[in-house]
């Protein structure tokens, strides 16, 4: 019996631009090759989306990069998957997304936008080689609002060079301001094969770093939104559906160049290499298939990111296992609790050095 697959993804690979920091699979855009592009993505999709998804999130790069009809070529695409969708998400840069793009997003059932912000000091954002500034950000929020596309998610990052606690708390005064309901917040991680790693750019001190992840979630918590994973915030009943299938390590399909997919016990990540995608049958950089221990400290890795932690009940129904007995080192973590069936952690700021003791 095959099980359905409620999720969707599908990775948009081109940029208008590239930022110093960013290593996810991109190209510049160039019309030609994304027309080749929508061909092969035609042909992965007519062989293995076979589901009426309950999420789908279109991510990039940069879905708006595309010119219109592009846009619509892609949405048309994926339009048969749509009538049961419940969250339809798909990532914007303020730059490039205008009114063509909002209506097609209205016409083929979008409901969710996420908006790549990063910070509103405009000098800032230059240096990072963004090309928007925060009056774009404003105007294209009000064009969001203006066709009711009101569950909106704003892209932040914390911890960049130059970026003082100062100019972080300035950006926070200006996002709250757009009282939207949902709000990522990501520390810059270095990538090796970017601007800022090959300039050899190192981290601001974990110091500030962490007086920066605190001060970014006292200022969310007062102003109403919850802490609801790590770097995720959002007024009450905006959670990220899709996102939460990740971290509740559900399964999802994943297509296109650099999209990665979990069914079953396998996780496959496809190849970011243009030419492989165009030309070979197999597109799978990586195809694992994970035993059930591997697959247990997954979803422990992922759920304990969540405020609400990890079910315990659907845990050991999930790996017919009993967690409290063979995870007993983990549990005994003294930033772990055990509450109302639930396993969470409570300090989760160092996640990754508690979960080694979940290490079998
Ligand atoms: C990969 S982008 C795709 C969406 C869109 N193109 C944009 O720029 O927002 C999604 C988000 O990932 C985050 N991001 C990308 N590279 C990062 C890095 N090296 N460290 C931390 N966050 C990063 C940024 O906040 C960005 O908005
Ligand atoms: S952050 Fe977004 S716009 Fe910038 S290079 Fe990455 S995917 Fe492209």
């Amino acid at each position: 019996m095959t099980t359905r697959i409620k999720h969707l993804y599908v990775h948009v690979p081109f940029c208008k631009s590239i930022c110093y920091y960013c290593d996810f699979c991109h190209r510049i855009y160039e019309e030609s090759l994304c027309d080749k592009w929508l061909d092969r993505l035609k042909k992965e999709i007519n062989d293995t989306c076979k589901d009426n998804y309950e999420t789908i999130y279109i991510g990039g790069g940069t879905p708006t990069s595309l010119k219109c009809e592009q846009l619509e070529r892609l949405l048309k695409l994926i339009y048969p998957f749509t009538d049961e969708v419940k969250e339809y998400t798909i990532e914007v840069n303020p730059e490039s997304l205008d009114e063509e793009n909002v209506l097609l997003f209205k016409q083929y059932g979008i409901n969710r936008i996420s908006m790549g912000v990063q910070s509103s000091d405009d000098k800032l954002l230059r240096s990072l080689n963004r090309h928007h500034d925060f009056e774009t950000v404003i105007e294209k929020i009000e064009l969001l609002r203006k066709h009711n596309l009101d569950n909106i998610s704003i892209d932040l990052m914390y911890s960049l060079p130059d970026q003082t606690i100062e100019i972080l708390n300035k950006t926070l005064d200006d996002v709250l301001a757009l009282n939207v309901p949902h709000i990522s917040l990501y520390s810059l991680t270095i990538e090796e094969n970017t601007v800022f790693g090959k300039k050899g750019i190192s981290n601001l001190d974990e110091d500030t770093e962490a007086d920066m992840y605190e001060l970014i979630c006292r200022r969310l918590k007062e102003a109403g939104y919850i802490h609801y994973e790590i770097s995720n915030f959002c007024k009450e009943g905006f959670e990220s559906k899709h996102n939460l299938s990740y971290w509740n390590y559900e399964d999802f399909l994943g297509v296109s160049l650099g999209a990665a997919g979990k069914i079953g016990n396998n996780r496959y990540t496809n190849t970011r290499s243009f030419d492989k995608y165009f030309n070979e049958k197999d597109i799978r950089d990586e195809d694992l298939n994970l035993n059930n221990d591997e697959m247990e400290f997954e979803n422990i890795m992922m759920s304990l990111r969540k405020e609400d932690g990890l079910n315990i009940e659907e845990f050991n129904h999930k790996y017919n296992c009993d967690l409290l007995n063979k995870y007993k080192k983990g549990i005994s973590n003294e930033n772990i609790v055990i509450k109302d069936g639930k396993t969470i952690c409570t300090n989760r700021e160092i996640l990754n050095r508690i979960l080694l003791d979940f290490m079998l």
